[in-house]
């Protein structure tokens, strides 16, 4: 058996060793939002540590966990925790989560980030949804030999970010008053932020805000069938855009203060999931 294959079965067995719950959506908590699941109706909760080979952040005192629960009567699995490319894992490590929990029942990907933003028109603190990406500067998760189990050879990727996902994030952010950009989020490796002349080229590309993770993410889960939808939380203006230089805290702290309008439209467009799911 194919050896990233093998090792995401692994993984499976030792999930349902602790739990049986399916659940429907997936939700990746970002930057900031690292407590989402506290408000919750929580039933179960697995420690990454407690999963065989599972990629936990380098980051001490970090490691994560998958959190299992109720919003409203949606089944979710949450991610608390995530580790990103420049950790120095390999891309089949990064994007395992994604695709275990779609083996654990997931239907929907939500994924959720911080970014840098690029279009002009957007200002720190804004939301925006991925409408597309660029996630030409990684490399492509899909690459070795085909899991046939989980998805097709050459995967279309037109509408990566499912249109009726797009219209309900759409819909929820209106209904909460919640301003939303859209646009084209690229991910970069990382960890080191873009430079000025690196983001005039994303600029002139089309990109509209850059991170470091999700591209990848959204990639596995739409070769495995998942719909997906993301929103970033533009948290800085990106490197030469904004003058002063950038940092992690700054980064922290801008995230955290949007975390409650965040939190808020990622419950409204979940309990909206469950019409087209
Ligand atoms: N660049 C890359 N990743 C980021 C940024 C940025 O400016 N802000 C938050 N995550």
């Amino acid at each position: 058996m194919n050896e990233v294959y093998a090792k995401l079965i692994r993984c499976l067995e030792d999930v349902r060793r602790i739990t049986d719950f399916e659940p429907e959506v997936a939700l990746v908590l970002g930057s900031g939002l690292g407590d989402y699941a506290d408000g919750i109706k929580v039933e179960c909760e697995i420690d990454y540590h407690d999963i065989s080979g599972f990629p936990v952040s380098t980051v001490p005192g970090h490691a994560g966990k998958f959190i299992f629960g109720y919003v409203g009567d949606v089944k979710v699995v949450c991610m608390k925790g995530r580790v990103h490319f420049y950790e120095g894992y390999p891309i089949s490590d990064v994007v395992l989560p994604c695709r275990l929990m779609k083996l654990m029942g997931a239907k929907v990907l939500f994924v959720t980030n911080a970014s840098g933003g690029i279009n002009p028109a957007f200002s720190g603190g804004d939301f925006m949804m991925i409408t597309d990406h660029v996630a030409a500067f990684t490399p492509n998760p899909l690459i070795g030999p085909n899991i046939d189990e989980l998805g097709t050879r050459f995967p279309d990727m037109s509408h990566v970010y499912d249109l009726e996902l797009q219209d309900i994030i759409r819909s929820s952010a209106k209904k909460l008053g919640i301003k939303l950009q859209e646009g084209v989020y690229a991910q970069l490796t990382g960890p080191s932020f873009e430079s000025p002349a690196e983001i005039r080229m994303l600029g002139i590309m089309g990109v509209d805000a850059v991170g470091m993770s999700t591209a990848v993410e959204a990639i596995a889960a739409n070769h495995m069938g998942m719909k997906v939808c993301g929103i970033s939380c533009v948290c800085n203006l990106a490197a030469g855009i904004q003058k002063t230089a950038l940092t992690h805290d700054e980064v922290q702290a801008a995230a955290a203060e949007a975390a409650p309008k965040f939190k808020a439209l990622i419950t409204e467009s979940i309990l909206k999931i469950k019409d087209v799911i």
